[in-house]
């Protein structure tokens, strides 16, 4: 039995489906545990490419997916993506759950989100997390209490249950899949089975670990996944955190902070041979070197216990390569993680430099990769301290190579 959590530990988009994917074949059931369909996760079997928003990434298994309370659901877009599946012959209907906590993000939140300052993805999802902590939200449960008349309370959220019932009631087809997703989950831990949860955006994204206000609207570090489903922190076993071999941020503006931001023709290589698009948005990411500072963050707002470095190759054909292994402010060295994004802007990053590599593509073993590469990923693992378990080398499912038990 295993209990594990996947978080991103840069800004989101580090490769996290697949190594859910990877990780979801000996897995009983997959949950999200926050966020919604701001996620862009990308899976890649035999070439074919499908970009999951808020279903886990795990679905391409015959596992339980698995939608957490601490999730923000479109019941649209959740349709979209049932159907998008089916047709690809990945089936859901009878493997999927969804806790009666989860809130619901209606159409007037996505509006709202389009007026959003800082950037965000524009799918609702701070308005359906604001209407949560003002109590004023719908969740799934809502779908069957308004069918069954349960809605006695004269609260505000009754005011908007009456003004959606017939959009909660064209949904009610999900009635069968609301459940206790804590009972259903520490049942099955209880019993032998294997649980992965799988985090959306990541740590330097979340709303209290991350750059306020450059953040998402939910905790996406590894806390978030037990107060996201009703697990106990006694129950998991190991956190696995992801990063890519450098780094990337999006956002509308390219206000937030990125440290260690390239604007010359190297990011362009980043950008263009890891293809540095949004999943969800389409905007170009603003791409950099490595940054330890917030990979040492990230592991220990975390509990990160394994780390898997993802598109090693992209950094293939660089005359050089560089990892920021601080920053400096004023003459001073700086290794925490600023909590103030004011701060983190004038930080400027102190780098080691090493000779490049030519190719680690179609590699499949570390021992095999170019002396180089696999120097790069052992400098980052002894700046970090944390071990390195695996690099992948390629955007399918194969394209992976270990360098420890999971
Ligand atoms: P929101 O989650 O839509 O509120 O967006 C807040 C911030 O998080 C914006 O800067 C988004 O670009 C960023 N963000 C949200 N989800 C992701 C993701 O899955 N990958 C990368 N950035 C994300």
């Amino acid at each position: 039995m295993t209990v594990n959590i996947v978080v991103g530990m840069q800004y989101g988009d580090e490769g996290k489906g697949k190594l859910v994917d990877f990780l979801a074949k000996d897995t009983d059931y997959v949950v999200r545990f926050q966020g919604g369909n701001n996620a862009g996760h990308t899976v890649v079997v035999n070439g074919e490419k499908t970009i999951l928003h808020l279903i886990p990434s795990g679905a391409f298994h015959d596992n339980i997916c698995v939608m957490g309370n601490g999730v923000v659901l479109d019941l649209e877009e959740l349709k979209k993506e049932m159907d998008m599946l089916k047709e690809k012959g990945v089936d859901l209907s009878d493997r999927f759950l969804i806790s009666e906590n989860a809130h619901l993000i209606l159409p007037a939140d996505v509006e709202d989100s389009k007026a959003d300052k800082i950037g965000g993805t524009g799918k609702g999802i701070a308005p359906a997390y604001t209407n949560k902590f003002a109590k004023i939200g719908l969740r799934a449960r809502d779908i069957i209490n308004v069918e069954e008349d349960l809605h006695e309370f004269d609260l505000k959220a009754r005011e908007n249950l009456v003004k959606f019932k017939d959009f909660l009631v064209e949904h009610s087809y999900l009635k069968k899949s609301i459940v206790n997703v804590s009972k259903v989950l520490n049942e099955a831990i209880d019993s032998g089975k294997n649980v992965l949860f799988e985090g959306a955006q990541a740590v330097g994204l979340d709303i209290d670990h991350g750059h306020y206000p450059f953040v998402t609207s939910s905790n996406a570090s590894a806390g978030g996944a037990c107060t996201g489903t009703g697990v106990g922190p006694t129950k998991i076993d190991k956190v696995f955190g992801v990063c890519k071999a450098y780094i990337t941020r999006v956002d509308r503006d390219g206000e937030s902070p990125l440290t260690t931001q390239l604007d010359d023709k190297v990011g362009k290589h980043m950008q263009v041979e890891g293809n540095e698009y949004g999943a969800t948005t389409g905007r170009p990411r603003r791409c950099g070197w490595f940054d330890v500072v917030l990979a040492k963050h990230a592991i220990r707002v975390s509990g990160i216990s394994g780390v898997v470095m993802t598109k090693l190759d992209v950094l293939d054909g660089l005359k050089e390569v560089k990892i920021c292994t601080h920053y400096e402010l004023n003459g001073s060295r700086v290794d925490d993680y600023p909590a103030d994004a004011i701060v983190q802007r004038k930080c400027k990053p102190v780098y080691e430099t090493f000779k490049g590599w030519e190719n680690t593509k179609g590699v499949k073993a570390f021992e095999e990769l170019p002396l180089e590469a696999q120097n790069y990923v052992r400098k980052i693992e002894e700046l970090i301290c944390v071990p390195v378990i695996m690099v992948t080398n390629g955007s399918d499912r194969e394209e992976c190579i270990k360098l420890k038990e999971f």
